[in-house]
């Protein structure tokens, strides 16, 4: 969701600008725009993507050493040239990139135009940058001064960068709620709204703090005061992202490399954590809340979308193995309602980005009531991850494509550990039971692996089923929300209504929908309910529904009634989630490809969902 670039310093500013837009492409936009400083303010826009940007701009003029530039996703106003961003302030001597929302900007910009002011965009941070202009002009005082003042007047969520044909030497950028990264070069300084655009430049970077407005000179060190003008010193840290982390490397799209890289991802979420010797899982994050966690008398878990689903199979994780009652909740509905919470909850929030704005907002809405919050994140320095009060890192690596594939793997080796280390603290597994799990969780990237390669005959779905409107998705227990999942992977990338349901749920209405023309994906592993997803499949079958199974190698009863079936590993039931979601996730990017959709960069979405 919009994308904030900016450079100050010695270089040519209007490469590394067009750079980092196109590494934040992923983040989902629907325009584009730069504003370069040269003697006066030069801002060129327009509607597209970037490489419509550079057609645009073609040879204009762009020297200059000092800029700022921006992806929209539209919120206030239609996707358009004059919507897009930067927005110049009424005479032009400013321009100001903006993520975030402006909730009170009505009432400020009729206020502003009570005064005389004449808008040209439908947006909230054009107000903003008028409101800043005029008060520079009442007050007389430098930009710095009157953006601090500017963002005392507003409410909502922002990261913000500004420029000024008069104070040519310098930027000013704020941050509340909307996430923005500084890169500290030699003498010169990059801004971001995440490290990727950054990372080929420099590896120090400061994250600035909800409320910090920064100073950024070129040669001069970077000077942070909050909005109610604390000076605040900036603590830079070195980043840990590699450059070749956020190329495509040889893969069509960004999502089928990280499908691809999920034996990788999922070893390195459960590396140095899971002790085969000792027979333990130590988890830095927990030791400092091991005794909350361990008494807790409830667990709530909250996330969004694929995180959701994530949470979805932790529920089942953490009351079959610890056995503590688990809720798993939408971030935004939870931060809607006036939830029930106590001392004694523990709550988790699950988010590859750390920024999606409803899950951070319901995290502070547990932590008034006084709940304990354990993250599990996947982006170092995200503003969930700082958040919350403990957490464990998912470590899958920058996940570039728009649908969340080796994030929900990840986030479900982090739950596994979390539940069995609770079990074992809890005395609610037995010694070899959890030996024996542990010891299949350590060879689960293998069996990743070899589902990879053995799920090749999805092509061939994918190509029969390319055209079809609909697709349902049943599981039961653990393969309820692979089935959820799944369907969210296939509606987001390739635009085809998708449907997940407990398997046994479907007589209760989805069998409506069943007849030739409706294909059905059973996830069909289940021990203990196996007869049940079999009969489940007959009644299909009996409707003339077109039955795809994900099964256990070795299954011969649904193999006989499916129309494709696809194998996996035998593995424990709780861990199939890890291996029945890859054939899924494949199904989903084939059947895209083959439709044309832009796998990486789905219309409508954006990949770190930062307004609510
Ligand atoms: C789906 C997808 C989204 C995200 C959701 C939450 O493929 O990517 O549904 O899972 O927007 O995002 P995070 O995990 O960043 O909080």
């Amino acid at each position: 969701m919009c994308g904030i670039v900016g450079y100050i310093g010695d270089k040519q500013a209007y490469p590394i600008l067009i750079n980092g837009l196109k590494r934040l492409e992923y983040r989902g936009y629907d325009s584009a725009g730069v504003a370069l400083l040269n003697g006066k303010v030069d801002v060129y826009k327009c509607k597209g993507k970037v490489a419509d940007l550079e057609d645009f701009i073609g040879k204009k003029p762009i020297d200059s050493k000092i800029g700022i530039a921006h992806t929209r996703w539209a919120t206030h106003g239609e996707p358009n040239n004059v919507n897009a961003h930067p927005h110049y302030s009424q005479n032009n001597d400013l321009a100001i990139i903006h993520n975030g929302i402006i909730e009170n900007y009505a009432s400020i910009k009729k206020e502003l135009i009570n005064r005389g002011y004449v808008f040209e965009s439908d947006t909230d941070s054009e107000v903003l940058i008028y409101l800043i202009e005029d008060i520079q002009k009442n007050e007389q005082v430098n930009l710095f001064e009157a953006v601090r003042i500017a963002l005392n007047q507003v409410i909502g969520a922002y990261a913000i960068v500004i420029v000024s044909k008069h104070e040519p030497n310098l930027l000013v950028a704020a941050r509340k709620g909307s996430p923005l990264v500084i890169g500290v070069g030699k003498g010169e300084y990059f801004l971001a709204s995440d490290a990727s655009p950054i990372i080929e430049y420099t590896k120090h970077v400061v994250y600035l703090e909800d409320e910090d407005v920064a100073l950024i000179k070129k040669d001069e060190p970077l000077v942070v005061k909050t909005v109610k003008n604390k000076d605040k010193t900036p603590y830079v840290q070195e980043l840990e992202l590699n450059i070749n982390q956020l190329e495509k490397g040889g893969f069509e799209h960004f999502m089928l490399k990280e499908i691809y890289e999920q034996p990788k991802s999922i070893r390195d979420s459960f590396r140095g954590r899971l002790n085969l010797e000792q027979n333990l899982i130590s988890m830095g994050g927990m030791i400092e809340y091991e005794h909350k966690l361990k008494n807790a008398k409830r667990i709530i878990i909250i996330a969004c979308g694929t995180s959701w689903h994530a949470g979805l199979v932790g529920e089942y994780l953490f009351e079959d193995l610890a056995r503590i009652p688990v809720e798993v909740e939408y971030a935004s509905e939870f931060r809607y309602r006036n939830p029930v919470l106590s001392e004694d909850d523990i709550v988790i929030a699950i988010s590859q980005s750390g920024e999606t704005a409803d899950t951070l907002a319901a995290i502070e809405l547990a932590k008034s009531k006084g709940a304990t919050i354990f993250g599990v994140c996947n982006v170092v320095g995200s503003s969930i991850a700082r958040a919350t009060h403990a957490g464990a890192f998912t470590h899958a690596g920058p996940e570039i494509g728009v649908a969340s594939t080796k994030a929900f793997t990840a986030q479900v080796t982090v739950l596994t550990l979390m539940a069995l280390h609770l079990a074992q603290s809890r005395g609610t597994i037995s010694t070899t039971r959890f030996h024996e799990i542990i010891t299949e969780l350590n060879i689960i990237p293998e069996k990743v692996e070899k589902t990879l390669k053995t799920s090749s005959q999805v092509k061939e779905i994918a190509e029969r089923f390319k055209d079809v409107a609909n697709f349902l998705y049943l599981g039961r227990g653990y393969n309820f929300p692979v089935a959820l999942e799944g369907a969210l992977k296939l509606k987001e990338i390739s635009y085809i209504h998708a449907e997940g349901y407990p398997a046994a749920e479907m007589k209760h209405g989805p069998i409506a929908l069943i007849d030739e023309d409706m294909p059905v994906v059973f996830i069909a592993t289940n021990r203990g309910t196996y007869e049940k997803v079999v009969s489940n499949i007959m009644e299909v079958k009996a409707r003339k529904g077109k039955i795809i199974a994900i099964v256990t190698e070795g299954d011969t009863e649904v193999k006989e009634l499916a129309d494709y079936v696809i194998e996996i590993p035998e593995t424990e039931e709780m861990l199939v989630p890890l291996l029945a979601t890859i054939p899924l996730q494949k199904l989903s990017y084939h059947i895209a490809v083959k439709r044309g959709c832009n796998v990486d960069q789905p219309r409508n979405l954006a990949k770190s969902v930062t307004v609510e």
